[in-house]
């Protein structure tokens, strides 16, 4: 295994060092007994062990290493997840006042980031497929909309592939960006996976974005916190300014653990990744058919004209039971043990990856069969709620509502014609329903109230209060 941040690490405690340096655990020695093993690797920057903010020896190698393995032009380890990522790709290309096109269906962090650069979102509505319930992402004809009606943005953010696992096509929109010269910022946090098999989605740095992010412990055998950057030398030339704002925005003491499993989970992929990843869709295949022939539980199969879908994210659709998706996961987990990804109203998503074995998919299958068994064509509980997909009028700009206005908490069901002062945020699949400075609708509280009663944790609303801006 190729792997330089891994090796520097091993070869300098084989040498038995006697530590007189941060951190003060001296390799393991005082942390707790599950910890200690991994303290060996937990070190600083001392001579040999290269620095992330000045990359020159094992770092920089194992950043050049991780551009090749993921066709980047240049890739940057990042220790605090795709969120630091998305702050550094957005605040690479937007100034103050500036704006930037992004999909309704993005991760908070990317409002986050325009509301610290004080520059606003022009936001772009997910198509919703309406069968299953299922944000798909911004189409192309809406982002064809929103980039003629606002040419002067910087560029556009699309979110891609999204918690369902379904990516829509990037040429299009890579050429519409192009043609309006804007930059083309990718979150692919559920995406780093990609590259390692080609029935997987395209990967967004090799079809046109100028940058994008990747969670890699999302969906690689990668430590939780690590992810990657990914740049592309297409005629912005972002290099210098995303590394630049990489060292601002990081910690000045990145985890040598968290950079050594970035590194050593790129090594491992690369080489065995094609193999493992086969091995997983025939599993998939087969969890398919059992599933198929045992149970009334389906399988969500998106099938739509511009979206691909990720073949190791199970989205499945309790449609045909008495069960809510949230009750399913409730069920699997209590009963059966099985802890999913996410639920919702109706579906619930299970990310299998290599690391799966065969007998792993067999328990699933049991367990579901049960269920099925037990809820099979039980009349529904449960009121549907259509997913909310409109976009409030903004009253206040983001920047003011988020961080300088003087904000009280009133009861959801009075904050109606009110500008809202926090995200108010459905956990899953974590879309904003309301952000802050965009005006409470009687639309907006019906469904809230909805999802709320159906069992959905919803981040922004606490013991039926919501935050709302003091004008
Ligand atoms: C679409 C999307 N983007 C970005 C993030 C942030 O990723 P991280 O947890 O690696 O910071 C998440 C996290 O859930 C996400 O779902």
């Amino acid at each position: 295994m190729n792997a330089p941040v891994y090796d520097m690490l091993k070869s300098y405690v084989k040498n038995n060092p006697l530590p007189f340096h941060m951190p003060g655990h001296i390799l393991g020695r005082g942390l707790i007994e599950e910890l200690k093993n991994a303290g060996r690797l937990d070190i600083t920057e001392i001579p040999g062990s290269d620095c992330l903010h000045y990359p020159e020896e094992a770092l920089k190698d194992a950043q050049t290493l991780a551009s090749k393995c993921f066709g980047a032009d240049y890739s940057l380890f990042l220790v605090n997840g795709s969120t630091s990522g998305i702050h550094i790709m957005i605040r690479a290309i937007v100034k103050p006042g500036d704006k930037l096109i992004i999909g309704r269906d993005c991760h908070i962090s990317v409002l986050n980031a325009l509301a610290l650069i004080n520059a606003e979102p022009v936001f772009v509505r997910p198509k919703i497929d309406n069968e299953n319930q299922i944000p798909l992402g911004a189409s192309l004809e809406d982002m064809k909309k929103a980039v003629s009606e606002n040419p002067d943005a910087r560029g556009i953010l699309i979110t891609r592939p999204n918690y369902y696992g379904i990516a829509v096509s990037l040429k299009d929109i890579a050429k519409l960006a192009k043609e309006y010269g804007m930059a083309l910022l990718v979150d692919e946090a559920h995406g780093a996976h990609f590259c390692f098999h080609p029935h997987f989605p395209a990967p967004s740095i090799q079809n046109g974005a100028d940058l994008c992010v990747q969670s890699l412990h999302k969906t690689l055998p990668a430590l939780t916190q690590t992810a990657l950057l990914h740049g592309r030398n297409s005629g912005l030339n972002l290099q210098n300014q995303a590394q630049k704002l990489s060292s601002m925005i990081q910690t000045t003491s990145p985890s040598y653990i968290f950079m050594a499993s970035i590194d050593a989970a790129r090594a491992l992929m690369e080489k065995e990744g094609r193999e493992l990843y086969q091995k997983l869709w025939d599993n998939v295949r087969r969890f398919e058919t059992e599933l198929e022939k045992r149970t009334c539980i389906r399988r969500v199969k998106i099938s739509f004209e511009n979206y691909e879908t990720d073949f190791s994210r199970i989205v499945l659709s309790f449609n045909n039971t008495s069960l809510s998706g949230y009750e399913a996961e409730e069920i699997l987990r209590t009963r059966y043990g099985i802890v999913a990804e996410m639920a919702d109203l109706y579906n619930l998503v299970l990310i299998a990856t290599p690391f799966h074995a065969e007998n792993d998919f067999d328990r699933l299958i049991e367990a579901l069969e049960k269920i099925s068994e037990d809820y099979r064509g039980k009349p529904k509980t449960i009121n549907n709620v259509d997913f909310y997909d409109y976009i409030p009028r903004r009253a206040v700009p983001l920047h003011i509502a988020a961080l300088y206005s003087e904000k009280r908490e009133i009861p959801l069901n009075q904050s109606v014609g009110l500008v809202c002062g926090e995200a108010v945020i459905p956990y899953p699949p974590g879309i904003p329903v309301l952000n802050p400075g965009e005006e409470i609708s009687t639309n907006v509280v019906e469904y809230l109230n909805g999802i709320i009663r159906l069992g959905c944790s919803v981040h922004g609303v606490k013991d039926g209060k919501i935050s709302v801006l003091n004008i």
